[in-house]
């Protein structure tokens, strides 16, 4: 049994940050330390923070002093003003990313266009994007979605950073049609698409997909839905402990890949159980080879070497 790495998996460079600075923080506390909700989806990660001090609140009014980390995804800057006012410390780990995708709602609301975001209502990067702007800014991933009395005749669209790209063509496709003025900033982050490419790649050349991340991860469960979209058995695993010997009877070749949220001690776990199961023992990085920093595609190569 062949075992390929995605060439793009696991954390990336917005969680990767958040995360660094709750740690170098954890390492010598001032003051007691909070995310405002967890700073990642990925449950395992929050319970080393926990471990590391770091708690995960879910209202500002729950804390009398100290620290309160922003995650990666943002929030409305009122959150912001609140905390302050309270007279606690801010530190905002808010993905720039993000940050790029909440001012360009702000620049098209104050231009006159109708703004829409591409994505999912309840997910906390879209509640800070609709924060960020002082007009009424509608929701959909489809047009059938979009109260139509509300299209103005400029609409603005921008994206969820982890939505799919064909997700966001076919709203932008579908609108062309239906107003005068069409603005599109494509918010889309590279670092989802790379996933998701390189998912799909992998996903036509294998028997079996693993998919590894937190099951409260959008992005995650985008990869397991573009997995199976390419016709492959895909099972969506947290850790190493969902897995199951059965899964591998008959399987040549075995493609992993983890959401943007997923550390790599997860995949190196992950890796390392399924090459007890492999009596070759062979886990392959996929021709390609990119990572978008030096770091991570270090830590890759180490994850070969653990198996190879
Ligand atoms: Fe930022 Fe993209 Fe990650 S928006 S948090 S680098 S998925």
């Amino acid at each position: 049994m062949e075992i390929i790495l995605a060439d793009h998996a696991g954390f990336c460079f917005g969680v990767k940050r958040a995360t660094d600075l709750a740690i170098s923080l954890a390492k010598d506390p001032e003051k007691p330390l909070y995310t405002l909700g967890p700073l990642i989806h990925n449950p395992q990660v929050v319970q080393r923070l926990e471990d590391l001090g770091i708690r995960a609140i879910d209202r500002v009014q729950d804390v009398e002093d100290g620290i309160i980390i922003i995650r990666s995804h943002g929030v409305p800057p009122r959150v912001i003003d609140e905390i302050k006012a309270r007279g606690l410390e801010v530190i905002d780990a808010t993905c720039p990313f993000v940050r790029r995708a909440q001012e360009y709602a702000k620049q098209l609301a104050e231009d006159g266009y109708q703004v829409i975001i591409c994505g999912d209502q309840n997910h906390p990067e879209v509640i800070g994007i609709r924060g960020s702007v002082n007009s009424e800014v509608l929701v959909a991933k489809t047009l059938d979605e979009l109260p139509q009395h509300k299209l103005k005749r400029k609409v603005g669209v921008i994206a969820q950073t982890t939505l799919s790209i064909q997700n966001f063509k076919n709203l932008i496709s579908q609108l062309v049609e239906r107003v005068d003025e069409l603005k599109v900033f494509n918010t889309i982050c590279t670092t989802t698409e790379e996933r998701q490419k390189a998912a799909s790649n992998l996903a036509k050349k294998v028997d079996l997909m693993l998919v590894i991340g937190g099951r409260n991860s959008a992005n995650t469960n985008r990869l397991v839905e573009i997995c199976r979209n390419e016709g492959v058995t895909t099972y969506h695993i947290e850790t190493a402990d969902e897995l199951k010997k059965e899964w591998f009877e008959n399987v040549q070749r075995v493609g992993v890949t983890a959401g943007a949220s997923t550390p790599n001690w997860i995949i190196k776990e992950v890796l390392s159980v399924m090459s007890e199961f492999n009596e070759e023992k062979k886990v392959v990085l996929t021709e390609e080879g990119k990572h978008e920093t030096e770091e991570v595609k270090k830590e890759n190569e180490e994850i070969m070497l653990d198996h190879s």
